[in-house]
């Protein structure tokens, strides 16, 4: 054969693979083909996997080679093909999301991150039965987080950190039962936090404006809860007991919020996996609570910059997990114990800006100054601080 003529078998053998006997679902080619036509084409830069969604070719025809070189997955072991995942590159993509997507019912990964993707979140992705995980970090999607998110019974990760979602968060999410991670941080999410999915192990909602306090109804049931990371919100009011004894708890941040009480209950039978808990920048009037010594792995803790008064427990010093202990920027008085300096503990931090006397030079604990006499005497009603 001339290579003339190669080329002419060629040309009607990728025509036939393409659109005489179409590999992929016809219903999947449309969604995708709707999903790339919300994207404003001044974005889509042609070396992008966008760029390469050239819709002459099958999306799941393989081999690769100048089009849908990436950004989409197929499975291929069943006939037609069917679209899987759907992740797109971090290339400035900006358009909206099409509901269309929705109609890809096989679709289990869907991560847009690190785009412009802008206005609401379509409720219609509710539909996609076999959806796993949803990832639209650091794009500017807007409006409230659809109730119907709640309809995402496969749903394992939730991702939608890094936008200007607003509202409330749905009541609907406690019905996401394979639900693990869930991060909403860098919102304008508000209110309280509904029931959380019983199967959760981490929660990130870092840096909204939620409020209220935190309410035991939200964590009932919770009983894997690993992570809880809600630092610079607005939560106010008493952090009750029951908090620190959900029973898988490790790692907690409740810092930059407007908690004024807190409440410590000794661990049950004195386990505790609780390992990291930061509340500095708060308003949290009282004692330093004791009982923060009877947890057995505890290794960091920050009240730093609260309203805490007395003197810190002897029981803290006694402590061989305490690596870090942030307490400065408060208004305890007395002598730190001992426990804290002992060459073996090796605990860093600080204990500066308080009112504690006999702070050892000697440890980078007390190198930052205590207050002022004059505002600590003020800050004791006079009497003498002792
Ligand atoms: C799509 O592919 C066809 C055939 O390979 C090509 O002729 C066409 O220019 C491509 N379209 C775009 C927008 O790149
Ligand atoms: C946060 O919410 C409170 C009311 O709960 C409101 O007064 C405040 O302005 C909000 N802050 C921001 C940054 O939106
Ligand atoms: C809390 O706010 C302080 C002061 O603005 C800041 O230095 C610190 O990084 C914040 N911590 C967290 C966990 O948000």
């Amino acid at each position: 054969m001339s290579s003339f003529t190669k080329l002419f078998f060629l040309f009607f053998f990728v025509l036939s693979l393409s659109s005489l006997h179409s590999l992929t679902l016809p219903s999947d080619v449309a969604a995708l083909q709707a999903f790339k036509s919300t994207v404003k084409p001044a974005t889509i830069l042609s070396y992008s996997c966008l760029g390469s969604w050239n819709f002459t070719s099958d999306p799941c025809a393989s081999p690769r080679i100048t089009h849908f070189m990436c950004g989409v997955n197929c499975d291929t072991s069943i006939t037609p093909f069917r679209v899987i995942q759907i992740t797109l590159d971090p290339a400035g993509y900006s358009g909206t999301l099409s509901p269309m997507i929705s109609k890809i019912s096989t679709l289990v990964v869907l991560d847009l991150s690190d785009n412009n993707f802008f206005g609401n979140i379509p409720s219609l992705l509710s539909s996609l039965p076999n959806l796993q995980t949803l990832t639209l970090r650091s794009n500017s999607f807007s409006g409230s987080i659809p109730p119907s998110i709640g309809n995402l019974k496969s749903l394992v990760s939730l991702d939608l950190s890094h936008n200007s979602l607003s509202g409330y968060l749905p009541d609907s999410i406690v019905s996401l039962s394979n639900l693990r991670r869930i991060d909403l941080s860098y919102n304008k999410l508000t209110g309280s936090i509904p029931k959380l999915p019983l199967n959760l192990l981490e929660l990130a909602i870092k840096a909204n404006n939620l409020s209220g306090s935190l309410s035991k109804l939200t964590f009932d049931g919770a009983g894997q809860l690993e992570v809880i990371e809600l630092s610079e919100n607005s939560f106010s009011g008493t952090l009750q007991g029951w908090f620190f004894l959900l029973p898988s708890l490790q790692q907690v941040n409740l810092a930059n919020n407007s908690l004024r009480f807190i409440e410590i209950w000794k661990p049950a039978n004195g386990k505790s996996d609780l390992v990291a808990v930061d509340m500095g920048f708060n308003k949290i009037e009282g004692n330093l609570p004791v009982n923060f010594a009877s947890y057995p792995v505890l290794s960091s803790l920050s009240l730093r910059y609260n309203r805490l008064r007395g003197s810190i427990p002897a029981e803290l010093g006694k402590s061989e997990r305490l690596k870090r202990l942030f307490l400065d920027g408060n208004f305890l008085n007395g002598s730190p114990p001992k426990g804290l300096f002992s060459s073996k503990g090796g605990v860093s931090g600080s204990l500066g800006d308080n009112c504690l006397r006999n702070c050892p030079v000697s440890s980078d604990l007390c190198l930052k100054l205590q207050k002022p006499t004059s505002i600590c005497r003020q800050a004791y009603g006079g009497k003498p601080t002792s």
